[in-house]
């Protein structure tokens, strides 16, 4: 309660100062894209973003620049990902479960089991042979979707057990992102998928309204969820990239020569991301041990693998989805 109830009000206060075209100073230069983000400074996403940043001032002579709102500090990223749409804010960070609402095809990547690294991964989420159409379908929502950062894999984590199999998750009611895919996940693994935006989970297991959540190591360890759900099991068992998403009329009102320079800096602060992740989620599942939680490998990833199954057959149903499946096996 105490985290959404602060998150609407800062929102308020931050949202107050920015114009309502999601650039400060519209029509004179500096152009400042306001970029929302969910998570702390400490996340390599933030670092990545600010690298970004500062590439673009540099490039540009300071005439465009970006300002990221980390935090939640504008909402969650339901909530950012709207106002990316309406150009409230220029762009927002967004899980990708959050689009399969705006075209189902999206869903291809928010299944359980795609990828089995960070490296296989980057290969296909920011390779436009394989994602140009997909990311250019939601522009008739008014965003375009400029490319992917990588949220390593995630994992279950629980009150008081560890899971094994998909039986240990009985009744058990797990926080899920807000995609109708990751709440079927949730069923096929054996547990209840509740879908909530991040910053309500901690309350929600302290509460007793969850028994427990799934993320990968660094949020775990950054918001404290080993407080309240100390035991994480390595599950492993969704590698969901984040997408960058940007209001398309401000992309497309942008000249060439900044569309080339914005989309370089990207790639940039995108490669950075992919090769930081993994040393950063090892260093926060160090500081969780520390802070008391426990981690188990001991897990039946066949099990989970197997239940599955169904849910991830059901979704490639057509031949958008079907061919970047294929294309994702063809790479392996
Ligand atoms: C990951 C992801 C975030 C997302 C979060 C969530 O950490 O990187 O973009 O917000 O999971 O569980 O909602």
């Amino acid at each position: 309660k105490f985290t959404s109830y602060f998150s609407v009000i800062a929102g308020a206060v931050a949202l107050s100062t920015i114009s309502p075209v999601g650039i400060s100073a519209a029509f004179a230069a500096p152009v400042v894209f306001e970029i929302a983000f969910n998570q702390p400074e400490t996340h390599p996403q933030f670092k990545a973003l600010q690298m970004f940043a500062e590439g673009l001032k540099n490039r540009t002579n300071g005439e465009y620049s970006a300002e990221v709102f980390p935090n939640e500090l504008l909402g969650a990223q339901k909530e950012t990902v709207e106002m990316t749409q309406t150009g409230t804010v220029a762009m927002s960070v967004a899980a990708a479960s959050l689009l399969e609402s705006w075209n189902p095809d999206f869903s291809v990547f928010n299944l359980p089991y795609l990828f089995n690294s960070i490296e296989e991964q980057k290969d296909v989420l920011n390779n436009p042979e394989i994602v140009g159409d997909l990311y250019n379908s939601v522009t008739d929502q008014s965003v375009i979707v400029l490319g992917s950062f990588t949220a390593g894999a995630r994992s279950v984590y629980l009150k008081d057990r560890f899971v094994k199999t998909p039986a240990d998750l009985a009744g058990k009611k797990i926080r899920v992102m807000q995609s109708d895919t990751n709440v079927q996940m949730m069923k096929h693994m054996g547990g209840v998928g509740i879908a909530m935006g991040q910053g309500e989970v901690y309350t929600a297991i302290q509460t007793g309204v969850l028994d427990g959540g799934e993320n990968n190591e660094i949020v775990y360890s950054s918001l404290k969820h080993a407080e309240v759900a100390p035991y994480f099991s390595n599950t492993r068992h969704l590698m969901i990239p984040d997408y960058l998403v940007m209001n398309v009329d401000l992309y497309k009102e942008l000249p060439d020569g900044i569309k080339t320079i914005l989309k370089e800096e990207l790639a940039k602060a995108f490669a950075f991301e992919f090769d930081a992740f993994a040393a950063d989620a090892a260093k926060a599942r160090a500081d969780a041990e520390k802070a008391g939680a426990k981690f188990s490998d001991d897990v039946d990833m066949e099990a989970f693998r197997a239940a599955v199954k169904p849910l991830v057959d059901s979704k490639l149903t057509n031949d958008v989805t079907k061919s970047i499946y294929q294309k994702i096996e063809a790479l392996r």
